[in-house]
């Protein structure tokens, strides 16, 4: 970013509510499906670890101290997704023991951010998996508003989502301010987007499933990632409907630099469709 941009551009971007405004009184124990509870479990763990992503941002871009304020600022934001849904699920399940789990999904979860460089080789490269994990959230919170009755994680996801999609416009908004300073073409992007996507299979979602669950139903079950892998995504992908994936691939067919409204757009939106349902159906047979 150069310093003759505007210090408020990022305005915009800024957090907009606290639990605080969160309707907690309205929670309706009659309107809970368990298997969504399950799942917003794993989903706490993960957004409450947004803080340890933040402190790596803040080392990629340590010489541009005002991203580096947004990263603090974003950071802070995952961290209240993860306390509101933590607070839902102790609602929904008086037993679920947010700190210990925390303590337990730390312990177990470890990725190195001690690294003062990017994973993904330049900080435009940092911007496109960062767009594609704020991508997928958005879809994701709105795809589970959509499915959930119960009127307060419903207003949870919609603000989740809102800040997701705030979350994603600000990283969109830096990977073009990064690729005036590097080369990083369409395929360096589409890889790299490719490469996050494929990463969510790693033992993130997975150990938090078995964290906020298996572990604690079944005290001595050891992990096992591709069984709690499975475990996460029928439940979470069985949430999708078609109009959540074609937008989930719309963004990441902007963030690569490809015309997300075209012949392109339908063609990939129909295929990533296609496949997710496939893989529902084959996970919800396996577990049969
Ligand atoms: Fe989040
Ligand atoms: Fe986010």
């Amino acid at each position: 970013m150069t310093t003759a941009e505007p210090a408020l551009v990022y305005k915009e971007y800024m957090g907009s509510w606290t639990l605080d405004d969160i309707p907690w009184q309205s929670f309706d124990p009659s309107r809970l499906d368990p298997e969504i509870v399950r799942i917003v479990k794993a989903a706490a763990l993960v957004e409450f670890n947004g803080g340890a992503y933040a402190r790596h941002l803040c080392k990629v871009f340590a010489d541009d101290p005002e991203f580096r304020v947004r990263a603090e600022r974003w950071g802070g934001e995952e961290i209240q997704h993860g306390e509101a849904l933590a607070r839902w699920a102790q609602l929904a399940d008086p037993e679920f023991d947010f700190p210990a789990a925390v303590a337990r999904f730390r312990a177990g979860y470890n990725i190195d951010f001690d690294i003062d460089s990017s994973r993904r080789g330049s900080r435009a490269g940092e911007m496109v998996a960062r767009c594609v994990v704020e991508t997928g959230t958005s879809s994701y919170y709105t795809a589970l508003r959509e499915a959930s009755a119960e009127p307060v994680l419903q207003e949870i996801c919609r603000r989740i989502a809102a800040d997701e999609l705030r979350h994603y416009r600000l990283f969109y908004k830096h990977l073009r301010v990064c690729l005036a300073r590097e080369r990083l073409g369409r395929w360096g992007r589409l890889r790299i987007a490719l490469g996050r996507v494929v990463e969510s299979e790693d033992d993130e979602l997975a150990y938090a499933y078995y964290v906020a669950n298996e572990a604690a139903d079944e005290p001595g079950l050891p992990y096992d990632r591709r069984r709690c892998s499975r475990a996460y995504f029928r439940r979470a992908f069985g949430l999708y409907r078609a109009h959540h994936v074609e937008r989930m691939v719309s963004m990441v067919l902007k963030t690569v630099g490809l015309t997300p409204n075209g012949r392109l757009g339908r063609w990939a939106g129909a295929l990533v469709w296609w496949a997710m349902r496939r893989r529902v159906a084959r996970l919800a047979r396996a577990a049969a």
